[in-house]
């Protein structure tokens, strides 16, 4: 179809009416220093290499609020995005740059990096024990993944190593959920029971980023973490030990995080000390009381990995001081990471279901 005249002259008329070229944004006049060239290190070019300078100073406080990266220049009428955290201390830990750059350089695929092969029949209760592990698993990784990603939004722009690290913390979770769930389907056992998921439930409860990162970060991935370094007596073959060695490479960054977040906040905010008790607090009594750890409600988590290290059924009361060593060494763990956030009077307060289990100080 041919456009008429008038069209066309009215068309022309609006073309000539755009605003002038401006390019004055070529030459601006606030946010960093120009002119510093920057050049990759051993590892590439890592965050060590690049946050240098102005553009690497995180701000103790922000009013940010808008999605402006840290460093560029602020436009007073951008809209506010989220109303994050506006405090260092909140969200914040030193090792944070090199978690996530550790984290982006050791993915790995559930598909390819774990030999499946190796996995042959078992006997029905092993068999039967180690999905029921890996159903509890998935549903731990669930809430592993859920949480950081509803916290995303919490952190400020200026802070955006925390997020990139919690969007790694997110994909590594991922991956676990798959491996679990491929393990469980893979020898015939398939998935078993779900948990009643109240001690969990906690975990994405927290009302605040530090209550978050103790609890998950600190206290329920550091047990998974202490469990998954006991794989190659839990795991049956090649592919289950490979499967806890990997998986907690992973869970040794996200519980890295969180001990230093909670030493960055004891260090920078040491009022806050009492309150990070309570967290821990809450997530004991959670583990104590919860039903997770009533075998009446299904859940068998001792049980299962009792069979698994015991051989069997038949052996299961040397499973069930194999499973209870574990469980001594995961409290120990804790008690010793706590330790090196500065939460060392722990010790006192701990839990009276847990604190039998600590080792005596020499
Ligand atoms: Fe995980
Ligand atoms: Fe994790």
């Amino acid at each position: 179809m041919a456009i008429d005249v008038d069209t066309l002259e009215k068309l022309r008329a609006e073309i000539t009416e755009v605003a002038p070229l401006d390019l004055s944004w070529l030459n601006p006049e606030e946010g960093l220093p120009r002119g510093i060239r920057v050049k990759p290190g051993k590892r590439g070019l890592t965050f060590d290499e690049i946050e240098i300078g102005a553009q690497g100073e995180v701000p103790p406080q922000s009013r940010n609020m808008t999605i402006r990266p840290r460093g560029a220049t602020a436009r007073p009428d951008a809209p506010r995005i989220s109303n994050p955290y506006g405090g260092r201390a909140d969200v914040y830990a030193e090792n944070t740059r090199l978690l996530y750059e550790e984290a982006i350089q050791r993915q790995w695929s559930s598909a390819t990096d774990i030999p499946w092969e190796s996995i042959q029949a078992l006997p029905d209760d092993m068999e039967r024990a180690m999905c029921q592990l890996c159903t509890l698993l998935t549903e731990v990784e669930f809430i592993a993944g859920d949480t950081p990603g509803q916290w995303m939004p919490h952190i400020d722009s200026e802070y955006h190593e925390v997020k990139l690290f919690l969007l790694t913390q997110i994909m590594d979770e991922a991956r676990h959920l798959d491996v679990f769930r491929k393990r469980a389907l893979a020898n015939g056992g398939g998935l078993m029971s779900s948990t009643p998921g109240d001690v969990l439930r906690v975990i994405i409860e927290a009302k605040d980023f530090t209550e978050m990162s103790a609890m998950m970060h600190v206290f329920a991935e550091g047990f998974v973490q202490s469990m998954f370094r006991m794989g190659e007596y839990i795991g049956q073959n090649e592919a289950e030990k490979r499967i806890f060695r990997l998986c907690g490479q992973d869970e040794s960054r996200h519980l890295g995080f969180g001990v230093m977040h909670l030493k960055y906040v004891l260090e920078n905010e040491p009022w806050r000390r009492e309150e990070l008790h309570h967290y821990l607090d809450k997530a004991e009594e959670a583990l104590a009381g919860g039903s997770s750890i009533d075998t009446e409600s299904g859940f068998a988590f001792i049980e299962s990995l009792a069979i698994l290290m015991g051989g069997g059924v038949k052996h299961f009361d040397k499973g069930l001081d194999m499973a209870m060593a574990v469980q001594r060494k995961r409290i120990n763990e804790y008690m010793h990471r706590l330790e090196v956030a500065g939460l060392g009077d722990r010790r006192e307060r701990m839990h009276p279901f847990m604190r039998p289990m600590l080792d005596p100080v020499n």
